[in-house]
């Protein structure tokens, strides 16, 4: 082997171990191309969110079409959770399906081709396959990211802000420079909807953000806070896994959501303030500092309680679940979709995003837009 094999072979086995899993998708002109792009003093990088996009099935259902198979009303439904609407997606769709479009949209609003983007990130609870192929794959290969690792993150409502926080841990390590972030749910499909207490709750849908790695500019996600308590896993399940003996008879039950209403909403009411508190504490800030607080949108009730709790309006809270009800980890992303879109958002609004769910898990975001 000549000095020059040798030397190549160290400098890209250098490459490898420097960029981790990244240069694993890169032939040798297209790593060292990578290598020079990257900034010198990545430990400066800010993570940015650039865009939003969203998408939602075509099919929109009301309280009232329940009413045809379920012991159930319009009353009940808006005034014990404040929800109207929710949307279902297509019989051929699935969460990748959703996911893509709203990716490729907010793709288009940062200016970005697929090429760029180094990660995705797609948190699901309602993934297209058990296990894998992961939904984040099946998106990289439909939008064409060519050059991006991908992987799914279950954290169930509170995924989305669980892959916020990973988002921006991979761009101050060095790690990504740009991360597509997306929240998809078909929650139609783990549905049982000869269940009122769980079946008028939950829709479809998908958001999705760009986070960038910036030197300059304002807007960044400046903290969060991430947490779980397995303790009450239990009182809210999508079984199916490897828990479950797998009988014929079992049927598609196997597969429909559980879920222990009040201990949920107990548990919603308290972390919501305790996330809020925790941020603004540990940031130096107070709650007046705060133009939104954007939650998970489950029930509007949780939302009026945290506000008591917290002793602030519930106008500081942003409400879109009456539209679109609860879209597990797509939430919060369509919940700022629909900020950006109603102008509600402006360049260095403080705002804290909070979910909550299955898990346990709750967490929250502090971002400056
Ligand atoms: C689900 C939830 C709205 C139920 O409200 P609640 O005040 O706790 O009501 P309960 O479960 O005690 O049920 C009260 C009654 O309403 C009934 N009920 C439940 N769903 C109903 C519906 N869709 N229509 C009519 N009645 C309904 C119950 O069957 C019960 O009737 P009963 O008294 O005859 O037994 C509430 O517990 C909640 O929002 N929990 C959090 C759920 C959540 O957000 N999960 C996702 C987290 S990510």
């Amino acid at each position: 082997m000549s000095i020059e094999i040798i030397f190549l072979a160290n400098a890209l086995s250098d490459l490898a171990l420097r960029c981790g899993h990244l240069v694993g998708n890169l032939g040798p002109a297209e790593a060292r191309e990578y290598l020079s792009q990257r900034p010198e003093e990545e430990s400066l990088l800010r993570a940015q969110i650039c865009s939003v996009g969203a998408y939602l099935p075509k099919k929109r259902m009301g309280n009232q079409e329940f009413i045809k198979f379920l012991d159930t009303s319009d009353e009940w439904i808006t005034s014990n959770t404040g929800i109207k609407y929710r949307y279902v997606a297509g019989e051929e769709q699935a969460a990748s399906d959703l996911g893509l479009e709203a990716a490729k949209k907010s793709l288009e609003k940062a200016g970005l081709s697929p090429r760029d983007i180094d990660l995705i990130l797609v948190a699901t609870a309602t993934p297209d396959y058990r296990g894998f192929p992961s939904t984040a794959c099946i998106i990289q290969d439909k939008i064409g990211a060519t050059h991006a690792a991908a992987f799914d993150l279950s954290a169930a409502c509170t995924g989305f802000v669980y892959a916020l926080e990973t988002a921006r841990s991979y761009i101050i390590s060095g790690s990504a420079r740009k991360v597509l972030v997306i929240g998809t749910e078909v929650n139609s499909r783990i549905l049982d909807y000869n269940d009122r207490n769980t079946c008028v709750l939950f829709g479809d849908g998908a958001g999705a953000v760009v986070v960038s790695g910036e030197r300059d500019g304002g807007s960044e996600i400046i903290d969060s806070i991430l947490r779980s308590d397995g303790s009450k896993a239990h009182v809210l399940t999508i079984p199916g896994g490897s828990r479950t003996q797998v009988h014929p008879e079992l049927g598609s039950n196997g597969q429909y959501l559980t879920m222990e209403g009040r201990p949920v909403y107990k548990f919603a009411v308290r972390v919501i303030s305790e996330i809020v508190t925790g941020l603004l504490e540990r940031n130096g800030l107070v709650l007046e500092d705060l133009e939104f607080i954007v939650p998970h949108q489950a029930n509007i009730r949780i939302i009026q309680a945290a506000a008591k709790r917290l002793g602030v309006s519930v106008e500081k809270f942003f409400t879109n679940i009456q539209d679109v009800a609860n879209t597990s980890a797509a939430s919060i992303p369509l919940a700022l979709h629909d900020m950006v879109e109603k102008g509600k958002l402006q360049t260095g609004d403080l705002i804290v995003t909070v979910g909550f769910g299955g898990g346990l898990t709750y967490g929250g975001n502090l971002i400056r837009w």
